[in-house]
């Protein structure tokens, strides 16, 4: 399907859920206008009662965005997942001799932005593999009920097909209405005009990060964990997936997310700081709260730099 195509099917599809729209705006307004005239008469007490209940099971019609210079990605449907899509319990992973990490034990609670921070090589990426089953562990750790996982890997802009375009690498994952949005949502995360015409592999590093974090936002999921997403990503763009983020747990929906990025870590909900102080081989869980008390943790290398973060925050609001 070329651009112009798209576009006329685009306006023909808004002009259709305008008219819907209309007539439901009228058959409301018609609704509230008899309830207001007959609510005080005894006579008619029982049609006002059913108009008011046919009124508030009326399904509202919405009409799609037209604006494109703000972000309007919907997320596709994805099933609710159980209150505690992740549960570890004693968690640990050795590589030969090497305890890379011991005594992982959290839950991870339905519509939660959870944070793993901690210094280069001291196995949050390696964790993320146990969650995902893509290498043996020690402990347990439970999947809840529905959970369906969308993973972005620390290499994953490198897992792109170098080939095809910005536009058939989407294409190649929209399902449904966001079909025709394709062209919006590209555009909204800056790859507007010819920009989708581009191969994927003369793209730079930031972009190819933003493209598949684009395809993993268009896969029904309700758990994303994402390693290490805002690689190569100008400021703006943090701000954009931070908002981004956050809208897709204020669904219900919750996110893992590996940082070393202040302004992404400062955004979450909780902080799991995995580190070497606490265990006696490897790394394990040092300091876990929200960002304001792992600030303040004596343990938690990165509580510092949130500190001055935080602080620095306060500082323009005073
Ligand atoms: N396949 C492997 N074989 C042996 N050692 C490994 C393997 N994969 C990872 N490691 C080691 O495990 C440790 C943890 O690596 P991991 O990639 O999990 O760190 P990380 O916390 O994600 O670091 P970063 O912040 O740099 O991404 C490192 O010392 C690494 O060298
Ligand atoms: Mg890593």
């Amino acid at each position: 399907m070329n651009y112009s195509h798209f576009v006329v099917l685009r306006q023909e599809r808004i002009e259709q859920q305008m008219r819907a729209w209309q007539n439901q705006q009228k058959q409301i307004a018609d609704t509230e206008q008899f309830i207001e005239r007959f609510r005080y008469k005894a006579t008619k007490a029982v049609q006002v009662q059913s108009r008011m209940k046919q009124l508030a099971k009326i399904e509202r019609i919405e009409v799609d965005e037209v604006d494109t210079s703000r972000l309007s990605l919907r997320f596709p449907p994805a099933p609710r997942s159980g209150d505690f899509p992740l549960i570890l319990e004693d968690v640990g992973k050795a590589y030969g001799s090497h305890q890379v990490f011991d005594g992982c034990t959290f839950t991870i609670r339905r519509g939660e932005k959870v944070a793993f921070v901690g210094k280069n090589g001291e196995g949050k990426s390696t964790l993320v593999k146990c969650i995902m089953d893509e290498i043996p562990y020690t402990g347990t750790l439970k999947v809840g009920h529905n959970v369906k996982i969308g993973y972005f890997a620390q290499n994953q802009a490198q897992l792109l097909d170098g080939d095809i375009s910005v536009f058939d690498t989407i294409d190649r994952v929209a399902v449904g209405d966001i079909r025709l949005k394709i062209r919006d949502i590209l555009g909204a995360f800056m790859f507007g005009g010819e920009a989708s015409d581009k191969k994927v592999k003369v793209l730079s590093g930031g972009e190819k990060t933003r493209l598949a974090m684009i395809r993993l936002l268009l896969e029904p999921v309700n758990l994303l964990i994402l390693d290490e997403p805002t690689t190569g990503l100008h400021t703006a763009d943090v701000h954009q997936l931070v908002e981004v983020l956050q809208r897709f747990v204020d669904k219900g929906n919750t996110v893992v997310i590996i940082e070393h990025n202040m302004d992404m870590i400062k955004s979450a909900d909780w902080v799991i700081d995995i580190g070497p102080e606490g265990g006696d081989a490897g790394g394990t869980v040092v300091a876990e709260g929200t960002p304001e008390t792992i600030a303040d943790s004596e343990n938690s290398y990165t509580g510092r730099f949130l500190k001055e973060k935080l602080s620095g925050i306060n500082k323009k609001k005073s």
